[in-house]
């Protein structure tokens, strides 16, 4: 719908969001945080829409926020502005999944905007990094919080002092990424994990990201808690009824997401 940086489309019930500016191996300059989340937003009240895909090119994701864009920014522009926040938390406000399908580089806010998806999907030549630190910055849009329970306290550290990437293994290894492939594939097969997702009770998906995300922001008592009530509540849907009879009656489940 006139975007200029990034391109949609939809494939079944996935839509697929590629950042498109290649010019600058997609810096996430403030044009094309503003589409990528007006797109976000509207595939997530889109009714056809079941999971979304976050993609960039094969050469990279997104190599950061614009550096020439920050670069004469002052203090009170960047705070009264609220950099990164009004923007960039489209991203964590969707309901519904949010696959991230990560080839070449993830860097500095490529890394934090993959890492604000809901699971990331890495082709084999994946690089992921927060350089900040050469830039005499840190991290901006998580980095620091999200890395760091992503990875744990030494390798986050590693990271962000240092500034050096990780290879796709290495993010595989340190639980990163929750699967890696070749890097033509990153797409289609973060499309065939959409799908997949499309097929289930949308209330229990939507149930699910938001238990998991739970684990993130509370104790365990007060998340196992939360669990437990949101658990009950699925069994006043007709697509529980529905799972559990299809599996007695040894059949395929039909469900219409109420
Ligand atoms: C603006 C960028 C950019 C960026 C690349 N480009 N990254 N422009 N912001 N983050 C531009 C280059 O200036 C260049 O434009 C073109 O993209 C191609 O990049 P090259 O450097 O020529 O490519 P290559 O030699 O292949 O090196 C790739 C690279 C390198 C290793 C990824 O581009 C790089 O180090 N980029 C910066 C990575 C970084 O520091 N990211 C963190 C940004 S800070 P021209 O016009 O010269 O062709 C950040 C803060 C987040 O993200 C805080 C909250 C938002």
């Amino acid at each position: 719908a006139g975007y200029e940086m990034i391109a949609t489309e939809t494939q079944g019930r996935v839509a697929v969001v590629r950042l498109n500016r290649p010019k600058a191996l997609n810096a996430l300059c403030d044009q094309l945080m503003g589409e990528l989340g007006q797109a976000l937003r509207g595939f997530d009240e889109d009714s056809n829409v079941a999971a979304i895909v976050i993609t960039g090119s094969e050469k990279a994701f997104a190599a950061g926020a614009d550096i020439k864009e920050m670069q004469g920014r002052t203090y009170p522009a960047v705070y009264l502005d609220d950099f990164i926040g009004k923007r960039w938390e489209a991203v964590t406000q969707v309901q519904k999944p949010v696959i991230a399908a990560v080839a070449g580089y993830a860097l500095g806010g490529g890394c934090e905007l993959a890492m604000m998806c809901d699971i990331i999907i890495a082709g084999d030549n994946a690089r992921f990094g927060q350089p900040e630190i050469n830039l005499g910055i840190i991290p901006g849009a998580g980095g620091t919080q999200r890395l760091t329970r992503a990875v744990g306290k030494s390798k986050a550290m590693d990271m962000v002092l240092t500034g050096r990437m990780m290879d796709a293994q290495e993010a595989e290894r340190a639980n990163l990424v929750s699967r890696v492939v070749p890097a033509g594939e990153v797409v289609a097969e973060a499309v065939k994990m959409g799908e997949a997702i499309a097929a289930l009770s949308a209330p229990a998906v939507a149930t699910a990201k938001e238990a998991v995300n739970r684990a993130f922001e509370t104790t365990l008592a007060e998340g196992v808690k939360f669990e437990r009530r949101v658990f009950h509540a699925l069994f006043a849907t007709e697509d529980q009824k529905e799972g559990m009879s299809a599996f007695a009656e040894k059949r395929k489940p039909a469900f219409r997401n109420r």
